[in-house]
């Protein structure tokens, strides 16, 4: 058997509650029904274990025969048919995970009792279980090592064509599998096991791009630990503007509610969502002439602005066309409350007047604080936010025409940025905040709950 030293990897583990001071952006609790149907997917159906049980070399079985015994020997023992029926996971405190698979080998060898050549059959149940513990976390690896490894034997049949079945073969067949059998199995478990942890953490350590504003880099942040009811796993997410710098942020303490009957909970939280929706709000604008057709209150508003206009500056142009930008400014805020997300924003909206020889004469300048609520859905992989405006808060910045009261605007400026905005907005959130790949376990069916602090999925 080829030894593997693998590095790299893994998801269950050991001793440690994370008691760093700086949460991370995600942490999720993993249930053990959850990693039972995530190892027996990875070990068992794809046939990952089966097909490293072909390499199998046993050993000869030999008894040198005595007084009233014939000598016997059986060689050629090999494989011939493995089925497991069974995977079951349990989830030791400071232990790790405890995997037990029970499994039906079929084996066949050449026997030769006394003169007699034969062929031998060998149906032997067991049922193997192995304690599996991460150690050595560094930069989102972790090594897998597995502890107490016991093979308990079930009923084992032994078949010989001539059906001449004596019982000291039953025995001496028995005893030499129950010496070598569990040796090479618990090796073969060691090889699968390490492999699958490489699989996994290869999915869930990824870069993932955010549409093309940039990408999140998802990282085991910390030794995975068990608790009786959950597999815990913190979560680095690193966001990171195309050819740009990573968006800092830094997480408050909120814990993950209780998993109760589901398979995952993955709590993202405040900050780091924060940190995903200023790059995904990327500093854009959009302008266009205020004629009747670009919005339903377009002329209005071009009549309240130039009533202001008139009133201020008899020598201004009233009847050029006014032109409008939008642009975002700042940062948004995100705001995490029990059963409330809000996003706050501000927008700049500048109205002007472009002249026929290019010059620009600036009518208005004006700030516009948004309040969004925001409704949250999944698909596929990614977590959608579907904004919706709450609020706005009007003010003036600056005005080249000495305006100073711009109440009568507002009513048609919410109508320019619903109608101009918010389409805009949407479109920019449409890509979705991408999830990581949290053991391969699909977000299927999956329910949101918002807390002080902190976005659950529930799966
Ligand atoms: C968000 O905006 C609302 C209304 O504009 C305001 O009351 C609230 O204080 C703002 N939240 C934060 C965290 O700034
Ligand atoms: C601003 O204009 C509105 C009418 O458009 C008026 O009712 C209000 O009193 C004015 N405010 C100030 C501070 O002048």
């Amino acid at each position: 058997m080829k030894m593997f030293k693998l590095f790299g990897v893994l998801f269950f583990c050991g001793l440690l509650t994370p008691s760093q001071e700086v949460l991370p952006g995600l942490s999720c609790a993993v249930s053990p029904g959850a990693m039972r149907n995530v190892l027996s997917g990875a070990i068992l159906q794809n046939g990952l274990l089966q097909q490293h049980l072909q390499s199998l070399v046993l050993p000869n079985i030999m008894d040198e025969g005595g007084l009233l015994n014939a000598p016997i020997s059986i060689t050629g023992l090999h494989l011939v048919k493995a089925q497991f029926p069974e995977l079951s996971v349990m989830l030791l405190p400071g232990i790790g995970v405890q995997m037990t698979i029970a499994a039906k080998l079929e084996l066949r060898g050449n026997g030769l009792l006394g003169l007699l050549p034969e062929i031998i059959d060998i149906i032997a149940d067991m049922s193997i279980t192995a304690n599996i513990k991460c150690t050595n976390y560094e930069s989102g690896t972790v090594q897998v090592v597995i502890e107490d490894c016991l093979c308990i034997f079930g009923a084992i049949k032994v078949k010989l064509l001539s059906g001449l079945l004596s019982l000291s073969i039953n025995d001496l067949v028995h005893n030499q599998l129950a010496g070598t059998l569990p040796g090479l199995l618990c090796s073969v478990i060691n090889v699968v096991v390490n492999l699958v942890n490489i699989q996994l953490l290869g999915t869930l350590n990824a870069v993932i791009p955010v549409g093309t504003a940039g990408t999140i880099q998802y990282q085991l942040a910390s030794l995975p630990f068990t608790s009786g009811l959950f597999l815990g796993l913190d979560l680095d997410g690193a966001v990171q503007q195309v050819g740009g710098s990573i968006i800092p942020h830094d997480s408050s303490s909120s814990a993950l509610p209780p998993l109760m009957d589901k398979l995952l909970v993955l709590g993202l939280r405040q900050s780091f969502l924060n940190a995903a929706v200023s790059l995904i709000i990327q500093k854009q604008s959009q302008t266009f002439i205020c004629m009747p057709e670009a919005f339903s209150g377009a002329k209005q508003l071009r009549e309240a602005v130039m009533t202001l206009v008139a009133a201020r500056c008899s020598s201004c142009p009233r009847t050029d066309p006014l032109s409008i930008e939008i642009a975002f400014s700042g940062n948004p805020l995100f705001l995490l409350e029990v059963k409330k997300a809000t996003i706050n924003l501000s927008v700049m909206i500048q109205l002007f007047i472009q002249r026929l020889d290019g010059s620009v004469l600036s009518l208005l300048l004006l700030k516009a604080d948004l309040g969004l609520s925001v409704r949250f859905s999944i698909t596929g992989r990614r977590l959608l936010l579907a904004p919706s405006l709450s609020s706005i808060a009007l003010s003036l910045e600056s005005s080249d025409v000495g305006i100073s009261n711009i109440s009568s605007l507002k009513p048609h400026c919410r109508t320019l940025l619903v109608e101009k905005f918010l389409p805009l907005l949407n479109g920019l959130l449409s890509v979705g905040i991408p999830l990581p790949n949290v053991l391969g376990i699909p977000f299927i069916n999956a329910d949101v709950q918002i807390s002080a602090g902190l976005l659950a999925i529930f799966v």
